[in-house]
């Protein structure tokens, strides 16, 4: 009985397939945290506490100028729990089945929360980036992240002053050319035996704002190693991570890049990639969410069997 209304409670709730992903447990120091079960959380009594910010399922955000593109919607107020962790460890995060024509970057930001992070609303952050993984040897970073098994490290930096901060994870799948979907989340995080680092103002930008007019290529087209990771330099007191840190090869690249650039006006050449027509022919893997209702059979297999892409 208790499974049949569980699966009821599921089914209504799955608006879209569940081709994205989300963020379902993160490993720092040894402890393992389960994060916001979008499906099943909400319907426990009581609901359980967590330390990621709650999201409303597995699908994108999509509007760069919504305060949803800091910590996805509904992140930008807090929950009641932190994940106590040392400066210096590294954190990583399980996302749930990844589809692989979900291709893009992935980053990690950090902002601290200037007290509680329970009240800290994420918007008003002064985000700094930990780590960034882009277009390096022909593989998408979300690519990467498959590989490795659905996951990806990044590094609290060990020189990091202590206090609590906000974690934003980030995938951003570029398949349907001129509608980029972001998937951010963010952790809630007390960093502890931390040093005197903090970010320089130049390493600084915020959720909404940074992706502001901020260019993406056509994945199936554009010369791709020219491909910039949006936002600034990842912080100068960064330690070595897991992932991939590409920085561009040519000099002047990115160093300051604005958080208005386009990502790929910094070089030399002018931007390349703007002005590509909408690529809607990926329909098919991502679902849209008229469509959903009608699939939703299907979503909830694909959901309960968490088996791989499509
Ligand atoms: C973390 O815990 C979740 C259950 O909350 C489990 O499904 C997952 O496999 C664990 N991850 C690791 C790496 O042990
Ligand atoms: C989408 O279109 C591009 C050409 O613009 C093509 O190369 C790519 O294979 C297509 N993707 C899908 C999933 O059909
Ligand atoms: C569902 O998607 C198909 C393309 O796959 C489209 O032709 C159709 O109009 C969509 N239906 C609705 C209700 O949006």
């Amino acid at each position: 009985m208790r499974h049949f209304t569980i699966l009821v409670a599921l089914l209504s709730s799955v608006t879209y397939v569940a081709a994205h992903g989300y963020v379902s447990s993160v490993i720092a120091d040894g402890q393992n945290q389960t994060g916001w079960l979008p499906f099943t959380d909400p319907y426990e009594s009581p609901v359980p506490t967590r330390v990621i910010r709650k999201i409303p399922g597995n699908g994108p955000v999509y509007d760069v100028t919504n305060t949803d593109i800091a910590c996805n919607q509904g992140g930008n107020v807090g929950v009641d729990d932190t994940f106590e962790i040392n400066a210096g460890s590294d954190m990583t995060f399980y996302w749930t089945a990844w589809p692989d024509s979900h291709k893009g970057p992935v980053t990690t930001f950090m902002a601290s929360c200037n007290g509680d992070c329970s009240t800290f609303t994420a918007s008003d952050g002064q985000w700094f980036k930990i780590d960034q993984g882009g277009y390096t040897n022909g593989q998408w970073a979300s690519m990467k992240l498959l590989a490795d098994g659905n996951q990806w490290t990044s590094t609290i930096p060990a020189g990091l002053a202590s206090g609590q901060y906000l974690v934003r994870y980030e995938i951003v799948a570029l398949h349907n050319v001129g509608q980029p979907q972001y998937f951010p989340g963010c952790v809630q995080v007390t960093v502890n035996n931390g040093g005197a680092d903090q970010p320089a103002a130049s390493e600084l930008t915020s959720f909404p704002g940074m992706y502001n007019g901020y260019v993406w290529p056509n994945i199936y087209n554009d010369d791709l190693t020219k491909f910039v990771v949006a936002g600034p330099n990842v912080v100068s007191f960064a330690d070595g991570s897991s992932s991939d840190r590409t920085t561009p090869s040519s000099s002047s690249v990115s160093s300051s890049v604005s958080s208005s650039s386009p990502g790929y006006s910094s070089t030399a050449s002018p931007p390349s990639y703007t002005g590509t027509p909408a690529n809607t022919n990926d329909t098919s893997t991502c679902m849209n969410k008229r469509n959903a209702s009608k699939k939703r059979s299907l979503s909830a297999r694909r959901f309960h069997g968490r088996s791989s892409n499509h």
